[in-house]
């Protein structure tokens, strides 16, 4: 696997997730209970996984590509940004859902509000890398550009970290399944 097929597959499987939590916000909106601490796991997962793996394997990849291709400069730029933005609205809604757990008063149309939020701005980036960023890059790359990134970014570096992260996908996935269709 090269390092862009591994991001596509974690696009892959983050948008898995975001679309169950699209299903999610319609039933809150019919009035259905959230399972809070439920919808706590998720999103923390998703945003350990950006900031503590996605994000900085990205980051390393525009790096590299940083100075190569003018039209690819601004996308990867607006990227950065995005990673940095995201990880903002990732935190205010989980501090959110903190609160609604310990007990805050927060109105249901605020925390539906903030989650949409979330959910949109995660897809609008991931649809961004895929269709500007990765195609522009590979566009540009040559060959011998490949082999110094995968040596830069060897794929699963750390396999228990890997396998740690696929057991916890999969049984977030499933919980969120056994969720939406109760
Ligand atoms: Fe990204
Ligand atoms: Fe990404």
């Amino acid at each position: 696997m090269t390092v862009v097929s591994e991001l596509h597959q974690d696009h892959v499987n983050l948008r898995k997730l975001l679309e169950i939590l699209d299903k999610k916000i319609l039933k809150l909106k019919e009035g259905s209970q959230p399972n809070i601490s439920l919808m706590a796991d998720v999103i923390n997962y998703i945003a350990t996984y950006a900031e503590g793996y996605h994000h900085p394997r990205e980051d390393k990849l525009f790096a590299y590509f940083h100075g190569k291709n003018d039209q690819l400069d601004a996308v990867m730029k607006e990227c950065e940004d995005a990673h940095v933005n995201l990880k903002g609205y990732a935190h205010a809604l989980l501090e959110t859902i903190d609160g609604v757990l310990h007990d805050a008063v927060v109105p249901m149309d605020d925390f539906i509000a903030k989650l949409e939020t979330f959910v949109s701005n995660e897809k609008a980036h991931l649809d961004f890398e895929e269709a500007k960023v990765f195609s522009l890059m590979n566009e540009t790359a040559t060959n011998a550009d490949w082999k110094k990134v995968e040596k830069q970014l060897p794929v699963e570096a750390d396999p228990l970290f890997g396998e740690k992260r696929t057991e916890e996908y999969k049984s977030l996935y499933a919980e969120l399944m056994r969720d939406i269709n109760s």
